[in-house]
């Protein structure tokens, strides 16, 4: 696999943590002008099971009552501890980076792609906006095809995070990085506080929404079939074995759950496993 290393990287010490600034060379304008959505799609075809998603990517409607109960449930809560004073207000928990092998400076310096190939505005990118079901708040995510790279960006303004999945199509390998903004207008990549892998077994995860309403039917549909197309992608030697802990093999998962269709499931990956088979009832499908 080709790794373009990034040209331009500036380094910057802050409190001990080392923030790169990768490739902040192509003023906004030039970079909008390099969006290109004609580029060839990954070539797997999808399986009979993958199709029947697309079609009907939504929850089962007894599962998205229980999912709407939840959010609810959050936003009470959420709205009793903004009535507490700000030093009594628990802290979101912080796991204290991405959790990789490699710390997070290191693993941002062998990102292939610079955050100059991210661009600076993402309004004219094909996307979905849509309630997150798991930990709530409305999301934005779009597509940018730079070359080899699908670049999908995330909003989510609820828990302050932005975010973007690098997948180079040819070999399938998957990058993660949270972003931020710098003065100039540039992203730069950001501390993260939750282990990537641990929701992201497979890569990019499908957006499945509550309800179909207000979420463009064909867009989504093109952005899941893109997605799903990866089936499993590569982490390299990102994954931290001990982190991961030791694989679960449940027969009902594991015939998908294969490191090739999808990837396969550890103990990190239990929580997710729960809200897919409990929660959102989408998992195993058709069950
Ligand atoms: C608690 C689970 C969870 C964690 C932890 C998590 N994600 Fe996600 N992420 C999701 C889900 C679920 C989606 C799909 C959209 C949705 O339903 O909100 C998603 C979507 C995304 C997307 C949009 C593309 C896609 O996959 O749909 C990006 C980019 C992203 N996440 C980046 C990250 C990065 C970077 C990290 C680690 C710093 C991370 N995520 C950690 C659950 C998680
Ligand atoms: C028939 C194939 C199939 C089987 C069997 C299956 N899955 Fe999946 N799984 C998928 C597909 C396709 C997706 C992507 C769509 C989605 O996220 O809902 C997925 C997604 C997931 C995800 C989200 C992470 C990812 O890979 O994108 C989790 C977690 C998951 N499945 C857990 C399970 C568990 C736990 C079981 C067994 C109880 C199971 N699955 C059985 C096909 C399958």
């Amino acid at each position: 696999m080709r790794i373009y290393l990034p040209l331009q990287i500036a380094l910057l010490a802050t409190v001990g943590l080392a923030v790169a600034a990768i490739g902040q060379s192509s003023p906004p304008a030039a970079q909008a002008e390099r969006v290109r959505t004609d580029a060839t799609p990954p070539e797997r075809a999808l399986t009979p099971c993958e199709e029947a998603i697309l079609d009907n990517p939504c929850p089962s409607e007894e599962a998205s009552r229980t999912l709407q109960r939840g959010l609810l449930e959050r936003r009470e809560t959420r709205r009793r501890l903004m009535e507490l004073p700000p030093a009594q207000r628990p802290k979101p928990p912080d796991n204290g980076g991405m959790g990789w092998r490699l710390p997070d400076a290191e693993y941002w310096l062998r990102l292939p792609f610079g955050m100059g190939d991210i661009p600076g505005d993402w309004s004219s990118l094909p996307g979905v906006r849509f309630v997150n079901t798991q930990v709530d708040g409305v999301r934005d995510v779009r597509l940018c095809i730079r070359g080899d790279y699908d670049l999908w960006l995330l909003t989510d303004p609820l828990h302050e995070v932005t975010a973007c999945i690098g997948v180079h199509r040819p070999s399938r390998r998957v990058w993660f990085v949270e972003i931020a903004r710098t003065a100039s207008g540039t992203w730069m990549p950001k501390r993260a506080k939750d282990p990537c892998y641990a929701c992201h077994p497979s890569g990019p995860r499908i957006i499945r929404p509550l309800a179909k309403n207000g979420v463009d039917p064909a867009t989504l549909a093109q952005l899941n079939r893109r997605m799903l197309s990866y089936g499993a992608c590569g982490f390299g030697d990102s994954v931290d074995p001990a982190t991961r802990g030791p694989a679960r093999d449940d027969a009902r998962c594991t015939g998908c759950h294969d490191g090739v269709d999808r990837g396969r499931l550890y103990a990190i990956h239990d929580r997710i496993a729960m809200f897919k088979t409990e929660r959102e009832a989408t998992m195993p499908p058709g069950d």
